[in-house]
């Protein structure tokens, strides 16, 4: 194993009613108001809203509001939640939602607490938070991101083109609260692809060195092996809590850095699609489908001995009469047989993106990472892109 120092400063409450019995006592201790920041409505549509705003009531809050987050949220508007918690002396943020909502919820903590520009210095380079974020407590209503228990935050800044996050420890919320029920109304197409997105956190970690005997790499294939087997469950019974329960916690065991522990990570295809997003608005997990299949094509000889193992231990695929890499390539297969079988898109032209759309800028846009088992190039960049039409 690599060496490596492991904190997690999120408390997590999970479980069916967990809003209601922990909910007020974990608002003691920030002042009287409270800033309850959502998406684009649902929570109201589903009771959480009221929920929630009743138990706030209740323990004397005076509740100010910060509706419509949008999925991939923009810089803009993080810069309108700091105006509003600032104006209002929020002592603490209440994000209800999901990745968008939260990692909106995370930025606003740093711009409402920073006199400076927190793009420049937060995003487009790493920088160093030497002060307190404004605090952040999240209800997670939608399995995918793990957002809730990292500090990572993903930002679209709409001017420059440009979608990108980092995970500041001082960004991870105070305590993060986990209903499974919260997220029976998410509509089946948002919980494919969130669930989704947590089997492309967990490969991005796992397809990377070290491949040799660790840990990580173990939990991940039988995290993998979890989300592949409850969201056949979910998406035949979207009411299945022991299903749903078990998606929601392999999306913040996929990203709370556990099992990042001793691992470089390639997070790739996590920059292609951020780019392919910031162009096209598309949705995360369903970008993140389009493009797995065909990156790992062209990265599976690479990485023949990884791919190999995938396809058995994930996959069940037999060894017998198969060389190392034809192995490696029915892995390959059988997670594109998979984004099939659960209904994602498997084009770009499925996903929306339109036949004008420059791919060549959006590739030139992405960053190359250095995890990789082949490190990618923005010319084999274009030619995914192309492929995945
Ligand atoms: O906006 P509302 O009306 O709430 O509807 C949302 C939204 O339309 C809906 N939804 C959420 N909970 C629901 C529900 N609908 C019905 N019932 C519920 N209980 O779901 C839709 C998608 O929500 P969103 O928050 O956008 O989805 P997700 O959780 O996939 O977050 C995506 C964002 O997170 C970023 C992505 O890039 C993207 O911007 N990521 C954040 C990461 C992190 N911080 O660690 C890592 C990820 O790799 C990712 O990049
Ligand atoms: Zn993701």
């Amino acid at each position: 194993m690599n060496n490596f120092i492991f904190e997690n400063a999120t408390k997590v409450f999970f479980g069916k009613g967990c809003v209601k019995e922990y909910l007020a006592c974990l608002t003691e201790g920030y002042g009287n108001v409270v800033m309850l920041a959502y998406g684009g409505g649902s929570i109201k549509k589903n009771g959480v809203y009221e929920e929630v705003t009743k138990i706030l009531k209740a323990a004397g809050k005076t509740i100010v509001e910060f509706p419509d987050i949008m999925a991939n949220p923009t810089y803009e508007k993080v810069l309108d939640g700091a105006r509003l918690a600032r104006e209002n002396k929020a002592g603490l943020i209440l994000g209800v939602g999901g990745g968008s909502v939260m990692d909106c919820c995370k930025a606003i903590s740093l711009a409402a607490r920073y006199e400076g520009d927190v793009w420049n210095e937060f995003w487009t380079k790493p920088g160093v938070i030497d002060f307190e974020p404004l605090p952040l407590g999240v209800i997670v209503t939608v399995a995918g991101t793990g957002s809730e228990c990292n500090g990572g935050a993903v930002i679209t800044n709409e001017i420059l083109k440009t979608k990108t996050g980092r995970d500041y420890p001082k960004c991870n919320p105070k305590f993060a609260l986990l209903d499974p029920v919260y997220t029976y109304s998410v509509p089946n197409k948002q919980m494919v692809s969130g669930s989704f997105d947590i089997l492309s956190h967990i490969m991005e970690i796992y397809f990377s060195a070290p491949d040799e005997n660790n840990v990580s790499d173990d939990i991940a294939e039988a995290l993998m092996r979890n989300v592949i087997r409850n969201l056949r469950i979910a998406i035949q019974n979207p009411e299945d809590y022991t299903a749903r329960s078990n998606l929601m916690w392999d999306a913040t065991m996929a990203e709370n850095r556990i099992i990042k522990l001793g691992k470089q990570t390639d997070f790739e295809c996590h920059q292609m699609e951020h780019q392919l997003g910031a162009y096209t608005d598309c949705n995360h997990g369903a970008g993140l489908a389009v493009l797995h299949p065909v990156y790992y094509r062209h990265i599976c000889e690479a990485g023949k001995t990884k791919f190999a193992r995938f396809a058995t231990e994930v996959w069940g695929i037999t060894e017998t009469g198969k060389s190392q890499l034809e192995l490696a390539k029915a892995g390959v297969e059988a997670l594109a047989d998979f984004i099939k079988e659960i209904g994602l898109p498997t084009t770009l032209r499925e996903l929306g993106v339109d036949e004008s759309t420059d791919l060549k800028v959006i590739a030139k846009s992405c960053n190359i990472v250095p995890g990789s088992y082949k490190k990618m190039t923005h010319e084999e960049i274009l030619e995914i892109f192309k492929e995945c039409f």
